[in-house]
């Protein structure tokens, strides 16, 4: 295996290792602080991160408004606190050593201001900016204004290309690097284009070279790629490393440091990780931001897939097939769907999903009472979480704050999940393990098969560092 060097990455020589930001409350200040304390980069996630008050305790994050605008910003004020606490916990964790960086999705509510907040308030403590999710223009400004790096996370040369046009070219010294994540292989949100196959992964390898020569053609050798998805041990990245057709690479992981002592996730969640099986995390469709995500294959997956295969067309006249009528909701208005289709309907109530629920594409899916009542209990107490909604239809652009769609009860709430799950104790924590999202990479199984967990052995931050230096 081949020495791993430290690179120069925003303005210092550190290990090409990077913690990836991870929310919500999955990379905080401690698991990043650790990180960096072991001399790589740490991402402190600042989406909706929780703040502690004096005594120390979690702070509650309650929604009193009584609009959606309203309730994000009170949404804002809670991310900023938070932003703002577990920077400070991974800088004073991190000791001078290594990087500490914060990570926010550009598509998520109010992120500007959740970056100005926690940038104001935690002055000199954040070393760089990661953003990735849409495109984010303005990165390179807030960075420069804040004399601090940017890397943007982008999945094609395309996009990096677009990015540098029309506005990185501006800030190229405060480029720190800019992470390639793999749209396949990475856990959480990724960036799989419309001419992409989900089924399909292709090699990193020409994409992220296609990205050096993009960058090359914009006087960006010695700026680092990060490799980031489906990176487990580095022996299987050496043609990688000092690789000149490459340049400078170093590598996020996203998925392995979920199981640290470190790590904030639940026990449960930990325990989940090590019977995962080649197969158990997919790529899905069901996000409200519209991406594709990557996450364990649970029964809170599979009730969604349920719910998107329980689903009719549906045309509000009779027309050509469509002439079966069936009434909708308590007031029974008419449309018309095929009859074999009136046929599957009349099984799925005999099932018990009696319940109909109109998606924005002229479409009827059907679902128990009970998840009917969820559904639309969920959207009502949108907090406006992402810029753009389509489970809830919110938009934060004004002036009617919608996205102009129909909700969609095909999806689901983000924010509601993801706080459940990072934040499960430990009484009936399977329970919860089962009913929410649990984002992971592709490569999650090898926690069950790498002999350095045999035994269910969870290492430290550092042990986990100190291993993959030995290319393991
Ligand atoms: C649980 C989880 C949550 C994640 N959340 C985010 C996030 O909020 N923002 C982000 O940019 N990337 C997020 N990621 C992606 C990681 O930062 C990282 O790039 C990716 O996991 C690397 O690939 P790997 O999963 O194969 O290690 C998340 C990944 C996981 C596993
Ligand atoms: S409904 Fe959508 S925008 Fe509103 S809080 Fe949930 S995920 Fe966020």
């Amino acid at each position: 295996m081949k020495a791993i060097n430290a690179i120069r990455m925003g303005g210092v020589d550190v290990l090409p290792l990077i913690e990836g930001g991870k929310g919500v409350s999955v990379s905080t200040g401690i698991s990043s602080g650790h990180w960096a304390a072991a001399g790589g980069a740490g991402t402190v996630s600042i989406v909706n991160a929780d703040s502690y008050d004096a005594e120390g305790r979690t702070v509650p994050q309650i929604y009193r408004g009584r609009t959606r605008r309203e309730r994000q910003q009170e949404l804002i004020a809670y991310a900023v606190a938070g932003g703002i606490a577990q920077v400070r916990i991974a800088h004073d964790l991190a000791g001078g050593r290594g990087r500490v960086h914060a990570n926010i999705l550009w598509e998520m509510g109010g992120a500007e201001e959740v970056i100005l907040g926690v940038l104001e308030g935690a002055p000199g403590l954040i070393h760089g900016l990661t953003c990735g999710a849409g495109m984010p223009y303005r990165l390179s400004e807030i960075a420069a204004r804040f004399g601090i790096h940017y890397y943007p996370i982008v999945s094609s040369a395309r996009a990096f290309s677009a990015l540098w046009k029309r506005s990185f070219h501006k800030n190229p010294c405060g480029l720190g690097g800019v992470v390639y994540e793999d749209p396949w292989r990475a856990g959480g949100h990724n960036g799989l284009s419309n001419t992409e196959n989900p089924l399909a992964p292709e090699d990193p390898f020409p994409r992220v070279l296609a990205l050096r020569q993009a960058m090359r053609g914009f006087g960006l050798h010695e700026t680092p790629i990060i490799m980031a998805g489906g990176v487990w041990c580095l022996e299987e990245w050496e043609d990688w490393i000092d690789n000149p057709e490459l340049g400078p690479v170093a590598f996020q992981f996203g998925t392995r440091p979920l199981l640290t002592r470190e790590s904030p996730i639940p026990e449960a969640w930990k325990r989940r990780l090590l019977t995962l099986k080649k197969g158990d995390v997919f790529l899905n469709r069901f996000s409200p931001t519209g991406f594709y995500s990557s996450a364990v294959n649970n029964p809170f997956l599979r009730e969604l897939q349920a719910r998107s295969e329980r689903q009719v067309a549906y045309s509000t006249e009779p027309v050509g097939e469509h002439v079966a009528a069936y009434g909708v909701g308590a007031r029974a208005r008419q449309v018309f769907m095929t009859e074999a289709d009136r046929e599957h309907v009349r099984l799925w109530e005999r099932e018990g999903y009696t319940e109909a629920m109109r998606t924005p594409d002229s479409t009827l899916i059907f679902v128990t009472p009970d998840r009917a009542r969820e559904i639309l209990a969920d959207q009502v107490a949108c907090m406006g979480c992402l810029s753009e909604c389509r489970f809830s239809n919110w938009s934060q652009r004004g002036p009617d704050y919608s996205n102009g769609h129909r909700a969609d009860p095909r999806s689901f709430c983000i924010q509601k999940t993801l706080q459940a799950i990072a934040h499960a104790g430990t009484e009936g924590a399977d329970e919860v393990m089962d009913n929410n999202l649990m984002f992971g990479g592709t490569n999650a199984w090898r926690f069950a098969t790498d002999p350095f967990y045999a035994n269910g052995f969870v290492p430290t931050v550092g042990q986990l560092v100190e291993r993959i230096l030995t290319g393991r």
